[in-house]
Formats: C-alpha cells, structure tokens, sequence
C-alpha cells in the first residue's frame, strides 16, 4: 500500500466514526490545516524532483479533495442528526388542554360585570366615586336634611374628625356619586355607578360591607315610563328569562315619585326562581329624580327632569347563582370560590350569553 493509501484510510475511517461536529472538525484541521499531515506533504512538493512532483503533486491533490468530500458528507450526515436531536427535545404537545386558571371570578365582580354589559348596550357608561364620602355628598345634597330619620335608617359608619373639619363617613349608598356626576357633568347624563358600600349591620342577609349599582338618567322630557321601560328590560335581560315586575309607592328623600321594584318569585325545594310565581321580592329603590337635589347639584329642574335607581349586587347575584348565605361571599373562603366563582377567560356578552 502506497503511502497515500494509508493516509487515506487511516483518515477515512477517522471521519467515518466522528460522532459530533467539533471532533470532525479537529479531524480536518490535523489533516487539511495548516500545520495538517497533508498540507504538509503539500509543502514538501518544492524540494521534490520534477518527475517525483509529477507523480505526486495530483495525487496529493486528489487525496486532499477526497478528504475534503468525505468531510463534507459526514458534516452533512451529523448537522442533520443534531438538529434530529434539537426537534426532538424541543417538541410541543399541541394536543394539550389549555387547563383552568387557577383564579376564579367573584360572584360579585362578576355580576357587577354582567350589569355594566346590559346598560351599557342601553348607552349609559361607568361612573365611579371615593369610598370615604362627607356629609354633603352622601346626605344633605340628597335632600336628607340635618337630624332627619332617614340618616339614623342609614346606620352610618362615622371617622374621626380632623380638628376644626367635619367627620367624614364610609359612604352608605352608591347615590352620591349621582351627585358628584351632576355636579362635574352637564345633561344629558347617563350613567351606572357600580361600587362598595357601608353600613354597621350583620346577619343572615346582611354585611357590614355590601355593593351596590346606581343609576341616572338625566335629561329633557324624561318620564316614569323611561324609568319602568329601562329597568324591566334590564331585569329579564339579567335573569335571562322573562321576569314579571310590579312598582309599589315607596318614600326615598331624593325621589319624588319614589317606587320599589318587585319581581314575581317561587320557591323550587330550596331553591328560589326568580320570574314567575305567586310572591312578589323587592329587588330596588328607584324613582324620579327630586327638584331639590337637581337644584343642589346646579341643574335647572324647569329644564331638565330624570329618574335614578339603586340596586344590591350582592343579593342579586345570590338570587342568580343561589348562594344561600351573604356572609360567605366574603369569607374569602378558597372552596367557596372555587365552587361559586367564575371563568376569568369567559367575558359577560350579550350575544352568546351573560354568564
Ligand atoms: N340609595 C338607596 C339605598 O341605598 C337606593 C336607591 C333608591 C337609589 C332609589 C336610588 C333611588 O337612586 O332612586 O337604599
């Protein structure tokens, strides 16, 4: 065997077992590098004869090429079986369930939320106010005057006064913001006011915490027919079922006409539907706007008339999705939310469904 034909054999079987890039790689430089077994049998040409050179020269030049090739090849072979390799390690299972969210949506956020999508198709948009109210906004603007019943009705939870200032309250009702509306907007107004409200009250059907939904429509022309026609389409679109209602005279200071609304209920075993039935339940306050608090707020009651009204979001939302105790609902009780609360990915829409 030639020379050649041992280099040759000696570095074929080299870069025929080379497992990964990097040792064919040094393959190549010990052979074809610079200082590399046949580039310097190359080197060694200029001090050969000219019939050894003739001889020699294309077969080294040959070898070189072949070696050449057949490290391309094995390049090509191990580029692919590392990139095999790659595709295997990083696959993705398309096939899995995206899963749950481990968080759930509160009853309450939830209703809340479904409450904003049905008047919102109605054109009124959100408005919000502080938690913390003062006497102005939260009584004497609504008509409640100073030392009248109704405040003690309110069970108000008072701060401590500043020195020299007046005690501020938790707010009792969503309605000042009513007033705070009117006072930073100009009619024609119409808004929901969703929020926390507080009174100093606890049992069965009552926390000392509680949310509620305002409402106000401030206009020219504005009727009681308005005022039924909106919240009749409101509650069946809420129940999602046809619910029959009745208005019973009813006093609020900042109303005049003032009316509770009451829906037709039956109990089911123990659980109550809400729509048909012989018994009639209060669901909320609502009347037309009273002259004095239009006056309060800036508004010309010869121009403009209006109607509000003012709804518990929690008992409502019980009355929907049947839980059988108030408290629970801020317990913060993991199960309980868990069982009660809602898909957070699922969105309150009026074409495929509010819940
Ligand atoms: N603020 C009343 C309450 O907390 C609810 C209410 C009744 C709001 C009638 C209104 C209304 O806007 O017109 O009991």
């Amino acid at each position: 065997m030639s020379q050649i034909d041992i280099i040759k054999t000696h570095y074929t079987t080299q870069i025929e077992s080379a497992q990964d890039l990097k040792h064919l790689d040094e393959i190549r430089v010990s052979a074809l590098g610079k200082k590399g077994e046949i580039s310097k049998m190359m080197g060694g040409l200029g001090k050969m004869s000219i019939e050894e050179k003739k001889v020699m020269g294309p077969a080294l030049n040959g070898l070189k090429n072949e070696i050449n090739a057949l490290i391309e090849r094995r390049k090509d072979v191990l580029e692919n079986k590392a990139l095999d390799a790659a595709l295997a390690k990083e696959t993705m299972d398309m096939s899995l369930p995206v899963g749950r969210a481990a968080g759930t949506l509160h009853p309450v956020q939830q209703v809340m939320e479904e409450m904003a999508v049905i008047f919102s198709d109605m054109g009124f948009s959100v408005a919000e106010g502080p938690d913390i109210e003062d006497d102005f906004h939260n009584f004497t603007a609504l008509n409640f005057p100073k030392g009248h019943p109704a405040r003690d009705m309110h069970d108000t939870f008072f701060m401590t006064a500043l020195e020299g200032e007046e005690k501020k309250v938790l707010r009792t009702h969503t309605s000042p913001v009513q007033v705070r509306t009117m006072m930073s907007q100009k009619p024609p107004i119409r808004i929901i006011a969703p929020g926390r409200t507080y009174r100093c009250d606890s049992d069965q059907t009552h926390t000392p915490m509680f949310h509620q939904v305002e409402g106000l429509v401030i206009d020219k022309d504005i009727h009681m027919g308005h005022l039924k026609g909106v919240l009749m389409d409101f509650v069946s679109t809420f129940f999602e079922t046809d619910v029959d209602v009745q208005f019973r005279p009813h006093h609020f200071p900042f109303t005049e006409p003032s009316a509770e609304m009451d829906v037709r209920y039956e109990r089911v075993g123990s659980a109550i539907k809400i729509g048909q039935g012989e018994k009639w339940m209060e669901i909320l306050g609502c009347g037309m706007v009273h002259p004095n608090v239009l006056r309060a707020c800036g508004i010309d009651p010869d121009a403009y008339q209006g109607f509000a009204f003012g709804m518990g979001v929690d008992r409502l939302a019980m009355l929907k999705y049947g839980m059988p105790d108030l408290r629970d609902m801020f317990s913060a009780d993991t199960r309980w939310l868990a069982h009660y609360g809602f898909d957070p990915l699922l969105q309150a829409n009026l074409a495929t469904g509010l819940s």
